[in-house]
C-alpha cells in the first residue's frame, strides 16, 4: 500500500519524509517514556529508521495543521494484522482532538487495504492514550508484562 494523503478539516496526513527528521526527533524524544523503546534518537538514526521502515513496507505519516508538522502516525503490516502506532502529537496541540481525528482516518485507509486485525500497544498507565484509543473503538485484548520501568 502507498502512503496515502489524508486530510480532514484543517489536518493533513502526508508520508513523512527525509525533511522531516528534525520534527520527527523532536516529537519521539519529547514522548520517549512511552514507547517501549525509551532511548534518545538522533538525526542520523532516525534518517536512517526512516529509509529502512520504508523499504519495509510500513507507512509513516506527519500531521500538519497549517502546514505545521505537529504529530505522527505510523501503520506497521505483519502477518499479525496491521499494527498503528508511534502515534505523537506536539504537547502544545494536544486535547484538540488531533490524533482522534488522525486515528481514525488512518484506521479507515486501513481497513480499505487490509483484511487482518488493526492493533495497537499501549503502556497500561497512559491514560491519554487508552481514552483515545478507547473512544475511537479499540478494545483491550491482551496484557504483556514486559514494559521498561520509566523509574529505573
Ligand atoms: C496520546 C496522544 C497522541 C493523544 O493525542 P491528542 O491529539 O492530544 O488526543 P485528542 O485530543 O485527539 O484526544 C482524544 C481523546 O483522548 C483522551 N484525552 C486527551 N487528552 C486527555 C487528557 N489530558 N486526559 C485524559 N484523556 C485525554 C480523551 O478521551 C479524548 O477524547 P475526548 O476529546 O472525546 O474527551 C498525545 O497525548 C501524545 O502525543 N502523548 C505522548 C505520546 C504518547 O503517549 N503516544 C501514544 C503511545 S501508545
Amino acid at each position: 500500500m502507498m502512503v496515502p494523503e489524508l486530510g480532514v478539516d484543517e489536518l493533513r496526513l502526508r508520508e513523512a519524509g527525509p525533511p522531516d527528521v528534525p520534527h520527527l526527533v523532536l516529537l519521539r524524544n519529547g514522548a520517549r517514556e512511552w514507547f517501549f523503546d525509551p532511548n534518545e534518537v538522533t538525526s542520523e538514526g532516525t534518517l536512517a529508521w526512516l529509509d529502512r521502515s520504508k523499504a519495509a513496507g510500513e507507512l509513516n505519516w506527519v500531521v500538519e495543521a497549517k502546514g505545521e508538522v505537529i504529530g505522527t502516525i505510523s501503520a506497521i503490516p505483519s502477518d499479525r494484522g496491521v499494527e498503528v502506532g508511534r502515534m505523537i502529537v506536539a504537547p502544545a496541540h494536544q486535547g484538540r482532538g488531533v490524533m482522534k481525528r488522525a486515528l481514525r482516518m488512518v484506521v479507515e485507509a486501513l481497513a480499505d487495504h487490509f483484511p487482518g486485525p488493526i492493533f495497537l500497544e499501549v503502556r497500561p498507565d497512559n491514560g491519554k492514550a487508552r481514552n483515545l484509543y478507547e473512544n475511537v473503538g479499540f478494545t483491550v485484548t491482551r496484557l504483556r508484562m514486559e514494559w521498561h520501568d520509566p523509574a529505573v
